[in-house]
């Protein structure tokens, strides 16, 4: 008779399945994405995000206090402002969208973690994450500004910036501007393997920050890639990156783990908008079972080596995990 291995014996029950689970989602895993609207007064759901919306200075601290009640600890905040220009001006200054409802949120909820977006894109008239000339994303010049996008963030009562305009240099310029301005001990959040995705669609009708000619493709990397993915990530920890990312996720794991297996960071998937939508889509069809497929994509990311997860589902599943 050949022998063979019996796996089943570990499958047995409930209780063992739990026994020998290697991986499991906790609600200190969760970063739950937040957009905040200078335009608007009330709130506004994204058509294409179902059960996400943009929220106004009025209304967000409602939504914040859902998030906190549920136990989520940190959020990522994104504005849309009510005037774009060429060198995103609402992106940075002082009474900036971002920058009012940091303070609001930080004074009604201190232990909140609030990592503010570092971008342009929303905010410049091209559309795209740093200065444009010549139909050119220039590099240098997008640093200088991104680093005031990310000290105004810090200044508004910030916890983290987590920097997503995918220019080269972006850690060590704003390191350099936060260390210069009394920041040290202000962590950063790269968003280090970044590719240029389909996946963000919805975002950008949530964020109303599609590039306005072209693509990001020369700025953002080849979903091709891999090798470079680790570069990427190596070029922000020299840079003193405190978390490093990997965006999108889910068709991405295998960058997820290279990444893991190559540094010691903790190590955040943006579970982007698409990946929402998707799910949220098969969902409202009867296609599949929502809940189930969410696990199974959130733990399959820790799975794959996330220690983090950026995902619009935060504060579903952490409802379904009660007080846990
Ligand atoms: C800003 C930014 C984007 C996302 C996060 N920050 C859009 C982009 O790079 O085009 C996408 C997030 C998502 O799709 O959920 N640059």
């Amino acid at each position: 008779m050949v022998t063979f291995d019996r796996h089943r014996r570990l499958r047995s029950s409930a209780a063992m399945r739990d026994l020998v689970r290697e991986n499991h989602l906790e609600k200190s895993d969760l970063i739950m994405p937040v957009f905040v609207d200078a335009a608007i007064q009330d709130k506004e759901e994204i058509k294409s995000m179902p059960g996400i919306y943009r929220y106004s200075l009025n209304t967000i601290l409602d939504e914040i206090k859902e998030i906190v009640d549920l136990g989520i600890q940190s959020i990522i905040i994104f504005g849309i402002p009510d005037h774009k220009d060429d060198v995103g001006t609402g992106a940075w200054e002082e009474h900036g969208i971002v920058q009012e409802a940091i303070r609001k949120i930080k004074a009604a909820y201190p232990d909140l973690i609030v990592i503010a977006d570092t971008c342009m894109c929303e905010y410049t008239s091209t559309g795209h994450c740093g200065i444009v000339k010549d139909h050119k994303v220039l590099n240098d010049e997008s640093l200088e500004y991104n680093t005031k996008v990310a000290v105004s963030q810090v200044k508004a009562g910030a916890d983290m910036v987590a920097p997503s305009n995918a220019m080269d240099g972006f850690v060590a310029a704003i390191r350099e501007g936060l260390d210069n301005a009394g920041y040290k001990e202000t962590p950063i959040m790269a968003y280090s393997v970044k590719f240029a995705s389909s996946f963000y669609g919805p975002f950008r009708d949530a964020a109303d920050g599609a590039p306005q000619f072209g693509d990001r493709k020369g700025y953002q990397m080849d979903p091709a890639n891999r090798l470079e993915a680790l570069r990427e990530m190596k070029s922000d920890e020299e840079e003193g990156a405190d978390f490093t990312m990997v965006k999108p996720a889910m068709a991405f794991a295998d960058i997820i783990r290279d990444v893991r297996n190559n540094t010691n960071l903790p190590l955040v998937a943006y579970n982007v908008s698409g990946e929402y939508a998707m799910v949220k889509a098969a969902a409202a069809n009867g296609w599949i079972n929502e809940e189930q497929i969410v696990n199974e994509v959130l733990v399959g990311l820790k799975r794959a080596g996330a220690d983090l997860i950026i995902t619009y589902f935060a504060k579903e599943v952490a409802a379904r995990m009660g007080n846990k």
